[in-house]
Parts: C-alpha cells; structure tokens; sequence
C-alpha cells in the first residue's frame, strides 16, 4: 500500500478506462444472454424462493417475538433529525426534507463504471448524502471512486465513513487495479473514515451466469480476501502510524444469503459479512419487506453463521459481524413485465414510502445495521432491465424522489 510509488494508480488515461471498460463489457457479456437483462433477477427469484420456504418455517416463532418486542418498543421514534450524527450543515444547503435516519447507505458515485466521475459531484452527492446518513457502502475501487468520496468528506468535513469495496472479477488484472487506487485514497487520506473493505459482491451468487461453479468462485473470493488482508499488513509495516495503521480495517465480503452461509472457509476468512437481503426478489409483498428482511437474518442467517464458525481454540475470537448490506425497493421497471414480484407486490413510490416507514426507525430502535439500498438511481444498470436501475432515493439527476424520509435516531 505506502510502500512505493509503484502503488499509485495509473494516470487518469486511457489505461484507466480501457480496463474498466473492458470490465464493463464483460460484465454484459455476463449479464446480458441474448437480447434481455433477466438472468440476474431470475437467479435472485431462485436463490430467494429457495430461502422462501426455510423462511415459513420461522414465521410463527419471528412473529411472536416481533410482536412482543414491536409492542415493548413502539412510540420510540420521532425525534428531531439534528441531534444525531452531527451532520448539521457545514456551510452547504441543507433540505428540511433529509434527516439523519439511515445506519447506513449504499452508494455508487455517478460515472463509477466508465470513470466519468468528478470531484464537483461526489462532493454535491455527499452534502446531499451527509444529511441522511453517517456511513456508506461503497461497491468498487475503480475510477478513484474512493478517493473522490474521502476528499468530499474532508473538503465538506462532515460525519461520514465509508466501508469501501473492491470489486471481484475472476481476471487478477482488475483487482489489482483497484487495490492500487485504494492504496492511494487510504495513503492520501488515512484509516480514520474507513470502516471496513469489502472484497466481492454477489460474486458468488453470479458463478453460475458465468459458467463458474460456486466451489471454485469460492477458492478465488477467498484468495483474493486473503491477498489483500496479507496486503494491508505488509503495507502497515512501513507505514507505522496510527492514521496509517491498514491492518486495523476489517475486510468484509457481501453476497445474498443463500450462497454462502454454509461455507466455513469463507466464514472464517472474513470479518464481517455484507448479506444483501431483497424482499423484492422473495415472494413476499411490500407490507411484509420489513419484517421478512429482518427475521430471515435474525432466524436463519445468523444462527447458519454461527453454526458454521468453527469453534474458536480461544475464547476472544469473534465470529464475523453481520450486517444486512443491502435492503430497499425499487420505484419503476423497464419492463412492465418485471415491475410486479414473484408476490404480486409493485416497484413503486408508494411501496417504497411504506418500506422506509416500516424499516427505518424500527432497525435503529432494535440494532440492525443497514445499509439501505440505495442514495441515488444508477442508469448504466439499465442493461439489466427490469427494476434494476431504480433503487434510489434519489433519482439519478440529485432530485429527491416523492417521499417522506423517517425522521429517528440512528446509532
Ligand atoms: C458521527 O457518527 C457516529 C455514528 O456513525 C456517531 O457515533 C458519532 O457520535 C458522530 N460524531 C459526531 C461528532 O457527531
Ligand atoms: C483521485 O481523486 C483525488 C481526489 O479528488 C485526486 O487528488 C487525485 O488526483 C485523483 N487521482 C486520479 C488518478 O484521478
Ligand atoms: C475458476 O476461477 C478462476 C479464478 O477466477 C478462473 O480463472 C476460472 O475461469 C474459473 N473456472 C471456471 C470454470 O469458471
Ligand atoms: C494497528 O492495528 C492493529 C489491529 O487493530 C493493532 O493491533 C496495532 O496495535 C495497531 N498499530 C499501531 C501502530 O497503531
Ligand atoms: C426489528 O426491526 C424490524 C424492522 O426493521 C422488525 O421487522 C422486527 O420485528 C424488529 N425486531 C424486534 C425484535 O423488534
Ligand atoms: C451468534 O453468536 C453471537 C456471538 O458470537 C451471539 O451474540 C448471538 O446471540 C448468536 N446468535 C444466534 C442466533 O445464535
Ligand atoms: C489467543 O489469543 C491470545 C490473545 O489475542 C493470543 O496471544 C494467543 O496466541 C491465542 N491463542 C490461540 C491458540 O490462538
Ligand atoms: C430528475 O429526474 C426525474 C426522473 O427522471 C424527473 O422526473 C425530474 O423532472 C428531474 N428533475 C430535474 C430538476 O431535472
Ligand atoms: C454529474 O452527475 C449528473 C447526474 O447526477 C450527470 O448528469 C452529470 O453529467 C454529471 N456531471 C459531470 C460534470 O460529470
């Protein structure tokens, strides 16, 4: 990491954007068989269908126990947005609309995927951003995403940290790429606002759309994790201070569930696991999001995990820390046809005001740690079709969507 200056990303040339756009193309190659973008939703359909039917068996214990504890904790919102977070306005517009309310959000900076992304535009994002949340989830380290986010941090010295990503790819060319650039944000601006690196999203639940297996998929995740763990050592070594102290990051993974909470060596080579748990892609509608989100970690996820962690030889091991990496609802389609889930329920503005109502304040009272999916619509996704490009609260152009954000406390 600070050992050289070999670590320093490329110039912000051609290089850059030929392999990024290279990895673009390879990821429609991937997502895109012929002439639609369905293989990615319908791969979730299954993976949570499948969970679907574990999930009926929890449903009489998860709903006594919601309704006792949802009995003991309500009337606890509704406090006013400014005292927590401290994100109070530093000399940027604040919207009376935005409260601090969110443990976390998930976010990809406008031009992540072609490197058209600017300095003046993460840093309006994170003005926007700073009054909805303290940290964000960050999915990839390509076109100095991570070090755009930080500088914005610093320049508008706002309450924010960041769980920054690295994205798996199966060629080695673009991880090192990417650990090459967040060599660079995390020498340039420290440790202090990073919270964790997630290497992989969704890695594993794609192995099969590349004609991977998830065996294989998994010895590579784990490679990979443990290259950079090594990485971040060795980089510590010669950089020796505490804001420079990279071996201190948890370094996480992220997938949707059902794919690896069986598999010990993956559990016992992370930190924590980012789970992305999608009421969209279950069959449960809108009014049930909530609550299936939660107990499927609390009731299945969690105690999988825990049974999966192989017995620690010393009482202070921790297993890893779980956070649902990935929870919200979609507002519009590209296809009428997707624009209704496997429960009938529909992407829209009025699900999606009813899922912040039911989510938001609830998580916060009883200590999910969230990060909601996501700040702002991201339009390259289009070419998965369906709901794929309408997950934000805001659109894409920074205009806030037609809803009400939950005004709580968050931890
Ligand atoms: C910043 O936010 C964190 C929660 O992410 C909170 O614990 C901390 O107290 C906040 N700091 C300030 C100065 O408000
Ligand atoms: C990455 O962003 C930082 C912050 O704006 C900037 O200082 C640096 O020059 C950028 N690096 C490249 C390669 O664009
Ligand atoms: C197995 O993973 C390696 C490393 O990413 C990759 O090069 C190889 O193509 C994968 N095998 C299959 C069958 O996809
Ligand atoms: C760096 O972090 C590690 C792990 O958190 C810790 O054990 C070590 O003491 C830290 N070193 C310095 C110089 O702060
Ligand atoms: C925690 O919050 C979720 C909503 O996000 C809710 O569905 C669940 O019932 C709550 N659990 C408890 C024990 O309060
Ligand atoms: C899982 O293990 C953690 C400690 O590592 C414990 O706090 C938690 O209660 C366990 N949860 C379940 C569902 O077993
Ligand atoms: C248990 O933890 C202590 C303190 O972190 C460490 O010194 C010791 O080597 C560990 N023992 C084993 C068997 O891992
Ligand atoms: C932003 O985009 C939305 C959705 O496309 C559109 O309805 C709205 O008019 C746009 N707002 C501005 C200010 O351009
Ligand atoms: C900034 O982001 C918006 C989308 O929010 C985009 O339309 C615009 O082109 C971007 N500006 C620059 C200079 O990249």
């Amino acid at each position: 990491m600070a050992t050289t200056e070999k670590a320093l990303p490329p110039p912000p040339s051609t290089t850059l954007r030929g392999r990024v756009a290279a990895s673009y193309q390879k990821a429609q190659n991937v997502f895109n068989k012929p002439g639609d973008g369905k293989p990615n939703n319908m791969r979730r359909i299954i993976v949570y269908a499948v969970v679907g039917v574990l999930i009926v068996v929890v449903i009489i214990v998860g709903a006594v126990v919601g309704t006792q504890k949802r009995g003991s904790s309500s009337g606890g919102g509704g406090s006013n947005g400014g005292s927590n977070g401290g994100n109070s306005g530093q000399g940027f517009p604040l919207d009376s609309r935005l409260h601090n309310s969110f443990w976390g959000l998930a976010y990809t900076p406008y031009g992540a995927i072609d490197c058209t992304a600017t300095q003046a535009n993460v840093t309006k994002d994170m003005q926007l951003l700073s009054q909805l949340t303290t940290r964000l989830r960050l999915y990839a380290s390509d076109c100095n995403v991570t070090a755009l986010v930080l500088q914005a941090i610093q320049d508008l010295n706002v309450n924010m940290s960041i769980y920054a990503g690295i994205y798996i790819h199966p060629d080695v060319e673009s991880y090192n790429s990417q650990v090459a650039q967040l060599d660079f944000a995390l020498k340039s601006y420290g440790v202090d606002r990073v919270d964790g690196v997630t290497v992989g999203n969704e890695y594993l639940l794609n192995a099969p759309s590349r004609g991977d297996t998830i065996a294989n998929a998994t010895t590579w995740l784990i490679s990979r994790i443990n290259d950079f763990k090594t990485h971040l050592r060795q980089a510590t070594a010669s950089s020796p201070d505490q804001h420079h102290n990279y071996s201190s990051i948890p370094v996480g993974t992220s997938d949707a569930a059902g794919t690896f909470i069986g598999d010990s060596s993956l559990v016992s080579a992370v930190d924590y696991f980012q789970v992305n748990i999608h009421p969209w892609f279950s069959q449960n509608t809108y009014e049930q999001a909530a609550w299936f989100s939660w107990s499927y970690m609390n009731n299945i996820v969690q105690p999988l995990v825990n049974a999966t962690w192989p017995m620690p030889v010393n009482s202070t091991a921790q297993n890893p820390r779980l956070f649902q990496g990935e929870f919200g609802w979609p507002t519009d389609t590209d296809d009428a046809a997707l624009g209704i889930n496997p429960a009938g329920s529909r992407a829209g503005l009025t699900e999606l005001q009813r899922v912040l109502d039911d989510w938001v304040c609830a998580s916060n009272r009883n200590g999910t740690k969230y990060f909601f999916f996501e700040a702002f619509d991201e339009s390259w996704k289009k070419m998965y079709g369906g709901v794929e490009q309408h997950w934000g609260l805001f659109y894409e152009n920074k205009t806030l969507k037609a809803i009400n954000i939950p005004d709580c406390p968050h931890d």
